[in-house]
Formats: C-alpha cells, structure tokens, sequence
C-alpha cells in the first residue's frame, strides 16, 4: 500500500508575521509517495530533482519520519521517494514541504491517527534540522492550507485562518541559494520598542484583514521592522522588485521567509499576474535566471 502527495510550497512571515505566519501556495510544490514495508523504519529510496542526502538522518523529510515513527510505534516501515520542484533555498519552504509530507503520509499510512495541526511538531523536527531553529510558519501552512498563525510555541498552538477568496500570490525566485541559516545570523537579537510597537499594529492589521476580506487593510499592514532592513541586503535588486510589484497593483508584498524569493499579494488573478509581469521585466537583464509563480491562497 502507497500514498502519493502533494507538498504546498508556503510563504513564511507575510512581511510582519516573522516565525508567526505563513500561507500556503496552492499550485506550487513537491510531490512524493510514500510506501509501507515490512522492515520497520524510514528508508528514503529516491530524490528526484534535487541532490540532497538520501541518510534518513540528514534529509528533513527523514527526521521528521523519524520523529513521528518515534510516537506511532508502528509494526511496519515506509520508504519515501520525493519528486522535488521547490528549490532548496529558495524562501518558499522547500524544507517544510519535504517534513509535512512525509508525516502527512506515514500518519495517513497508519490509519490517520492523528490531526493535521497534531503532526505540525513532528514536521518541525524536520524544519530544525533545515535551518537550525524548529520554527513551524512554514509547515503549519502547508499541512493546514489557507494561513496558519503561531500563537504561541510553548505550548504549541497554531490558529488556521481561511484565505479571503480573491487572495493571490506571485512570488518570484531569483536563483541563488540563500540558506535559511545564513539569513537567520545575519538577524539583531533585539529590536526598538517603537519597533514592536509598528509589527504589532501591523500584524493586527493584517489578522484582521484576512477574517474581514479587508484587502486594503492586508495590503497597508505588510510592513517589517524587524528582518527585512537585514535580509533585504541579501538580495539582488530587492527595492526595485518591491516597488515594481506595488507600482502593477499589488496590495504590499515583502521578502518570502528567509529570501531571497520575494512575493507579492494581490487581489485577483488578473492583478496577480500583471505583477508577475512587472517582477519580471526588472530581471530580465540579469545574470542570474528566475522562477515567477502566481498561485491562488486557499
Ligand atoms: N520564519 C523563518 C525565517 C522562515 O524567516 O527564518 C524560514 O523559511
């Protein structure tokens, strides 16, 4: 017995949402099949796509199978193989895709017995092992669809917010490698009080944006204090992608987790995909390639 899946991409932070939010893309992403075997235990068979380790202990969708398996206890084993098309370090949760799918499998495999939101700390261990930090605004999104919103770590509680219906992303991946690592030491450990003070209202905002559709208020909260000033350093033309994306219509947009993907989000497919056009014409004489996606949030 076999389960093929389809792992979401996802945009962690939303601009003032840093490690506390993120969303889920519904039309990019990985897939993998995952099947039971006799032999207990993970074994990842194949990775396609991407030249990342096949050792259970140093791939993220083998930690995180691992993790689980650890609580299941279950009397036979999988074998997974991964078909990826998210780009490691990319800043669109290529990691978090991996560790969601592979304890989306193993759970359903073993007869569901466990929640969606229940296997989000599993999936972290996989995120820990990506970026040093088991931070969940990446997997919460792709387990759950729509926004997801970490309220709180210890303990884990993790809020599900559905996306407004005419939300679309576009989000533009200058290919070079950023690690998430890298561009969380690069972060300030502290931040001003007039500082928190402007990410809360904006993190308000944008909360109170998504349960009301109110699509000025999301677009007038997607503001940074605390990472962008740093991150933003890290990636070629950044500015110009920005404006160009709020100069085409876009609602706001910012720098997708840790970078150096950039996204925008607009109301409608249309305006969605005229930003896409915009992102690209400030690329196109660069030296380096790029992948744009418009998706539908869901
Ligand atoms: N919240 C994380 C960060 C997301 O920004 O470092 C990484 O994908």
């Amino acid at each position: 017995k076999q389960i093929k899946i389809f792992c979401p991409a996802t945009i962690a932070n939303l601009s003032c949402g840093f490690d506390v939010l993120g969303v889920c893309l519904d039309n990019v992403g990985d897939e993998m099949i995952i099947a039971k075997t006799e032999e207990k235990g993970v074994r990842i068979k194949a990775i396609i796509g991407a030249d990342l380790p096949l050792e259970v202990e140093k791939n993220v969708a083998g930690v995180a199978a691992l993790a689980l398996i650890e609580k299941l206890q279950p009397d036979f084993g999988f074998e997974i193989t991964i078909y990826k098309n998210i780009k490691a370090g990319s800043g669109i949760g290529s990691s978090a895709a991996s560790s969601a799918g592979a304890v989306y499998g193993i759970n359903a495999l073993c007869g569901s017995p466990l929640s969606n939101k229940e296997l989000i700390y599993y999936a972290m261990q996989g995120e820990a092992l990506a970026s040093g930090a088991p931070h969940a605004d990446n997997v919460a999104p792709a387990l759950l669809g729509g926004f997801a919103f970490i309220h709180s770590y210890e303990p884990l509680n993790i809020v599900h917010i559905d996306a407004p219906e005419e939300l679309y992303a576009t989000v533009i991946h200058p290919q070079i490698e950023l690690k998430t690592k890298d561009a969380r030491s690069v972060l300030k450990q502290t931040v001003t009080l007039k500082q928190a003070i402007k990410q809360c209202g904006n993190l308000g905002g944008l909360i109170c944006g998504l349960y009301t559709s109110d699509y000025e208020l999301i677009g007038n909260s997607l503001h940074d204090e605390f990472v962008e000033p740093k991150r933003s350093l890290l990636i070629p033309n950044y500015a110009q992608l920005k404006q160009a994306a709020y100069d085409a219509g876009a609602l706001g947009g910012g720098i997708s987790g840790a970078g150096p993907s950039v996204f925008a989000l607009s109301r409608g497919k249309e305006a969605a995909e005229k930003v896409a056009q915009a992102m690209r014409e400030v690329v196109k004489d660069a030296d380096y390639e790029c992948d744009i996606h418009v998706s539908p949030i869901n």
